[in-house]
């Protein structure tokens, strides 16, 4: 659906926001800025055991180049929450010195990391202006979380977790992916780990993103047989829905709440108000977008903000009602998870 591009304000000390609507009515509220493809992890569905090509040096946005176009974002066209994912977020040098940066602008700002090098980071993090992380950990038995990741490293991220929750991040969630045969019977550990750590649990469900081609629709746990495996130990409510891509549930003995990413089999793409910076720059409307905007040619070539306001609300106005998984004619982008930034 063709819609006309609103004409920005003339004057460059113009405050009206301009918010990022797309032909479908939906704003654009929320940022997701990967700052590195690299890992230091190798899980089995996102990377290969050689790793992938890593985007060059040169070809990573510079903290000065994010900020800018978080800064417009931000201060033009009305985004109030940013989150910075990678890769793993935490392997780009100097990270607490870009969550400062982020952090002076009027934005709630969250990090995903794998959580192993939390121990490490996460007072410097906090002490910069972060408030919340997501830690992704798909296994909590040491043998599996090493064949998931290929890094025998459960008891860091255990760690990570733990120093996240000491330097008062709030709140601290933990993102399972949940694959048939492969971590499904740690549904409950997980529920059971949430409740007695006091973090959120979000169980995703898995979707063909993966480097490999281990995705089948077979490999999917519903959100369904999720909540009814959790129900079935610890009782559950639901809590209403926001834009958030969870759907809540309130554990019934007060215990606190789990959440669960159904992307695959109730997709939320008619309350989706993201869009997406990945680390070489590209600015991408949706995570299964197959076409991007080369943001940082725009922003090495001395594009004024006016320039790159355009570049925003013509990639918003131009966004797809949603993907199209389980449909024969979707398309994998042709990335994956740790190159577009999860
Ligand atoms: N399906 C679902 N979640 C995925 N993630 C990475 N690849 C996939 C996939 N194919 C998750 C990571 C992390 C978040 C950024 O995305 O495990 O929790
Ligand atoms: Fe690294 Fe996250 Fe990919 Fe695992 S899923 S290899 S932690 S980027």
């Amino acid at each position: 659906m063709p819609v006309a591009l609103r004409p920005r304000c003339a004057s460059t000390l113009c405050s009206v926001k301009h918010s990022l609507v797309d032909g479908f009515g939906r704003v654009h509220r929320d940022l997701r800025i990967s700052v590195t493809d690299r890992c230091n992890f190798r899980c089995s569905y996102c990377m290969p055991a050689e790793g992938l090509e890593w985007v060059s040096r040169d070809d990573l946005l510079t903290f000065e180049e994010i900020e800018r176009v978080a800064r417009l974002l931000v201060e033009r066209h009305g985004v109030e929450s940013i989150r910075l994912t990678g890769g793993e977020p935490t392997v780009r040098a100097n990270l607490p010195e870009l969550v400062g940066m982020l952090s002076a602008l009027p934005v709630d700002l969250a990090l995903t990391t794998n959580g192993s090098t939390l121990r490490l980071l996460a007072e410097r993090l906090a002490d910069a202006g972060l408030r919340r992380v997501n830690v992704s950990l798909d296994s909590l038995r040491p043998g599996r979380f090493a064949e998931l990741t290929l890094r025998d490293e459960l008891p860091k991220v255990l760690g990570g977790i733990d120093a996240a929750i000491e330097v008062g991040f709030d709140p601290v969630k933990v993102n399972v992916v949940v694959m048939r045969g492969v971590n499904d019977d740690e549904i409950v550990d997980f529920a059971r780990f949430g409740r007695e750590r006091g973090v959120v649990v979000r169980f995703i469900e898995f979707m063909p993103l993966d480097a490999d081609g281990a995705w089948s629709a077979g490999a999917v746990v519903s959100q369904e047989e999720i909540v009814a495996t959790i129900g079935a130990v610890f009782p559950l409510g639901a809590v209403e829905r926001t834009s958030a891509p969870a759907t809540r549930f309130r554990y019934t003995d007060g215990g606190g709440e789990v959440g669960v990413v159904a992307s695959v089999t109730r997709k939320f793409c008619d309350s989706c108000d993201r869009i997406r910076l990945t680390a070489d720059g590209q600015f991408r409307n949706c995570l299964f977008a197959v076409e991007e905007v080369d943001l940082k040619a725009l922003l090495r070539s001395g594009a004024d903000d006016d320039d790159l306001s355009a570049v925003f609300e013509g990639t918003v106005v131009a966004k797809w009602a949603g993907h199209g998984i389980g449909h024969v004619d979707f398309i994998r982008p042709d990335r994956s998870m740790s190159q577009i930034g999860g």
